[in-house]
């Protein structure tokens, strides 16, 4: 049966976190996968989850299904947090699902279903797991220009020159906020002006959103996604309660559905939760559970958000330590763009054989393309990190 069967190339994220945990190095740092990391390099389990695990311990009678789409209650609560007032809720509907990329691969599934020929355009560059969950469901895939190496910032008018040959058959995948991997977000202009091409080209928007909270802050970090959602007459939306929730392990996310009508949109809903069936038949409970105790409960929400804006200020602290450490090591501002860039990452425009010597001579972890992790590095990393890289560029 196997014979012709040759292994899987590595996944570039996952496995570097591998070859990290093999280095012996005192000194060494793991930038690879986008995990948070405190100062003292813990991924700390957030005290509104513990508070509201405890609560589902003593209250929990009963580990019977749930069902198909989740826990509806989540649902709302993600889709709330997520769209606010926005006046497209009305006919929005919600599947749980088994993290962000869990979602991404549901919707993949339907959109190949509805439209087996459908191409998804996504950012030149984009998460690296995007194009295998599309092509995986049997999408096309095609990029659109989003960074721009020389700046390090998003190349809009190229980008929406693409956008606007676009048309009824087209996907376009967009990241709510906190670009993976550059860290280069588009502006405010730009998603209204991608929402005119979307209402004049007919193509589908599709939005990731897997850092909320992370860029500005929560509302502000939604602010371009909910423009486009208010004018639009359908979207996508995968969503994440990974990072901000940090419940990484627990794969908790979100699809969300917006049709013309609310009708259309609960006869894709089935659809999901068909595709839902014949993959992993329902989503895992315990993270929807907390998420829902502390969405729920309006004083555990606000100290959450305290906790997540503690997360936020501290990876914004680090990224101007950082730029701050490089301008007194290499004498110029060329990685002042560091300081610029949102959420947890920064592509920095190393080449492979910098990214290999950061690596081997400095036990300095990013994945290939130059991703670096900023929320995995604490402040007293900086130095030893600021003095590597001005020897490698
Ligand atoms: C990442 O980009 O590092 C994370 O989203 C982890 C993953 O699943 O790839």
């Amino acid at each position: 049966m196997f014979e012709r069967l040759t292994p899987a190339v590595k996944d570039p994220i996952l496995s570097l976190s591998i070859a990290c945990q093999l280095d012996t190095r005192a000194n060494k740092l793991d930038l690879g996968v986008g995990v948070y990391r405190n100062e003292q390099g813990v991924t700390p389990v957030l005290e509104t989850v513990k508070t509201a695990e405890q609560r589902l311990l003593d209250m929990q009678e009963t580990k019977a299904y749930v069902g198909l789409a989740g826990c509806e209650r989540f649902n709302r609560a993600m889709m709330t947090l997520l769209m606010g007032d926005n006046s497209s809720r009305s006919r929005a509907v919600a599947v749980q699902t088994p993290g962000a990329s869990g979602a991404l691969r549901m919707l993949a599934d339907v959109i190949a279903m509805a439209n087996p020929s459908a191409k998804v355009w996504m950012s030149d560059l984009s998460y690296a797991n995007h194009a295998p969950i599309m092509k995986t469901a049997g999408l096309e895939v095609a990029y659109f220009p989003y960074f721009d190496p020389e700046t390090k910032l998003v190349n809009e008018p190229a980008m929406l020159d693409t956008l606007a040959t676009l048309g009824k058959n087209d996907v376009v995948l967009l990241h709510g906020c906190c670009h993976n991997p550059t860290g280069a977000d588009l502006s405010y202009a730009a998603w209204q002006a991608i929402t005119d091409l979307a209402n004049q080209q007919g193509f589908l928007p599709f939005i990731d959103m897997a850092y909320q909270g992370f860029g500005d802050g929560m509302e502000e970090d939604a602010a371009g996604f909910r423009y486009l959602a208010e004018r639009v007459p359908a979207y996508l939306v995968a969503s994440s309660c990974s990072k901000n929730f940090g419940l990484y392990r627990e794969r908790t996310g979100l699809a969300v559905v917006v049709a013309n009508t609310l009708a259309k949109s609960e006869s894709i809903k089935s659809r999901i939760m068909e595709c839902a069936r014949s993959t992993y038949t329902m989503p895992p409970d315990h993270g929807a559970a907390i998420v829902r105790i502390i969405l729920e409960d309006e004083a555990l929400k606000n100290a959450w958000l305290a906790e997540v804006t503690s997360m936020r200020q501290r990876i914004q602290g680090v990224r101007s330590s950082l730029a701050d450490a490089i301008r007194q090591q290499t004498g110029n501002q060329a990685f002042d763009f560091i300081e610029q860039h949102k959420g947890m990452f920064s592509v920095l425009g190393t080449n492979a054989e910098q990214i290999s010597r950061l690596k081997e001579e400095f036990g300095i972890y990013l994945v290939d393309g130059g991703r670096m992790n900023i929320a995995g590095l604490g402040e007293k990393d900086v130095p030893y990190l600021a003095k590597s890289l001005a020897k490698v560029v």
